[in-house]
């Protein structure tokens, strides 16, 4: 039974409200948990928190109570269900298997998908099996680079319910790297729900591979963020171009402003007082004016910590979680281009408060633009040129980094 991190972070929740926020953050103890011994925890916090049991206290210990009360019911209702399932299944890790690698960055042009495209060559040629999915919902050319003109179904096909999976949309391609094309002929696709966009995670989640790529478009719209931030690596491009740097640093802002905004409202259709007032917080943190910009997310640490201790946990594993990549791709100058990584780095650092690691650089190489017309990937091409030498270098310091 694989965890998304929605998933693990609901369970976890409902592991403090039960037990400790200690036993929350262990992942063998929520593993090894027995309903028996969840059974008893529920009791003892039903005695504790039961608001008939305190008839004569005041209106708002009484209102404290039940809003408790609520919480350690659902929790119960939600590591109960979590149990059941995993006994039909047995469980062999809790954690969730990191295999989505997003690929983002806020322009066009810039080697999104020529990277995607390698990427996967490379890591089918590991012999791990890699799925390349094209969820640039606006522009989708995927399917381009790996010479693929013709195909059954899109990802479209799962988005408007002709398939209940994702594996029909499967396709292989001539270069090891297994395809789900994208297709934006149909009017209204880029305007997809929520809902819609997690069970497209859900069901990228579900196939059978050691690794899905996800090629972005290159917008901040809500689509394209959302996909990166429910990803297990994120991957940033930019080339040494302002244009490119400073959409980069945008993404980087929108889309962990975007993870906040959403985070109060994990796994829950009803929130909670708690989640509201944590929702107000982030909001108006967020829309703090310009004066305070590079300062939002230190505020918003200081004022959840003093204000809200209990969505403390909540926001600590949230932005510890939000690791991010950077790739500079197009590049003539190396020097350049690790100085403006290293630039971007401690500028994410220390406003936004995220860890950055920049994996590599890829040269701007004449092997590269001409395997989009040649529509053969260069790293299949030149096995051992040097694109595929940076691509190398770039892998094996995502997997030393992965978490
Ligand atoms: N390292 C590189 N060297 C030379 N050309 C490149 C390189 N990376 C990308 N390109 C070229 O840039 C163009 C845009 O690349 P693409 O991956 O489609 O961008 P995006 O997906 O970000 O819109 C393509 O023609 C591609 O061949
Ligand atoms: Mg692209």
């Amino acid at each position: 039974m694989e965890l998304n991190y929605q998933q693990t972070i609901l369970l976890q929740r409902s592991c403090a409200y039960l037990f400790t926020i200690n036993h929350a953050q262990n992942q063998n103890f929520i593993e090894s948990l027995s309903p028996e011994r969840l059974k008893k925890a529920f009791r003892k916090k039903v005695f504790q928190y039961h608001p008939d049991r305190y008839p004569d206290e005041t209106s708002e210990m009484i209102i404290k109570r039940q809003e408790r009360f609520g919480k350690i019911t659902t929790s119960y209702k939600i590591l109960t269900q979590f149990l059941a399932e995993k006994d039909k299944k047995p469980v062999k890790k809790i954690s969730v298997s990191k295999k989505i690698i997003a690929i983002g960055g806020a322009k066009g042009g810039i080697g999104k998908s020529i990277i995607s495209t390698n990427l996967a060559v490379l890591l089918s040629r590991l012999k791990k099996k890699t799925v390349a999915a094209d969820l640039d919902l606006y522009g989708p050319n995927l399917h381009l680079y790996f010479n693929k003109i013709n195909f059954k179904y899109s990802i479209n096909d799962f988005i408007y319910g002709n398939l209940d999976n994702l594996a029909p949309a499967i396709t292989k391609t001539p270069f090891g790297p297994y395809l789900i094309a994208g297709d934006n002929s149909k009017l209204g696709i880029a305007n997809i729900t929520y809902a819609q966009k997690m069970k497209i995670m859900e069901a990228v989640r579900k196939i059978k591979s050691s690794y899905v790529i996800l090629d972005l478009g290159g917008d901040t719209t809500f689509n394209t963020l959302d996909f990166f931030i429910n990803a297990d690596h994120r991957i940033i491009v930019t080339t040494c171009d302002p244009a490119a740097y400073l959409e980069a640093i945008n993404f980087i802002k929108a889309s962990l402003y975007r993870g906040l905004n959403r985070l109060s409202s994990l796994g829950s259709s009803d929130k909670s007082p708690k989640d509201k007032k944590l929702e107000h917080l982030i909001h108006e943190v967020i829309n703090l004016g310009k004066k305070n910009g590079d300062k939002r997310i230190e505020i918003l640490v200081q004022r959840v910590q003093n204000e809200l201790p209990g969505s403390w946990p909540l926001l600590r594993n949230f932005i510890k979680n939000f690791r991010l990549n950077l790739i500079i791709n197009m590049v003539d100058d190396s020097r350049f281009a690790d100085k403006l990584a290293a630039h971007i780095k401690k500028l994410v650092g220390k406003t936004l408060l995220l860890n950055l690691t920049h994996l590599g650089n890829i040269t701007f190489h004449s092997d590269v633009k001409k395997s989009s017309r040649t529509l053969i990937p260069a790293i299949h091409h030149k096995p051992s040129g040097k694109p595929a030498r940076e691509f190398k270098n770039i892998f094996n310091k995502l997997i030393k980094t992965a978490h």
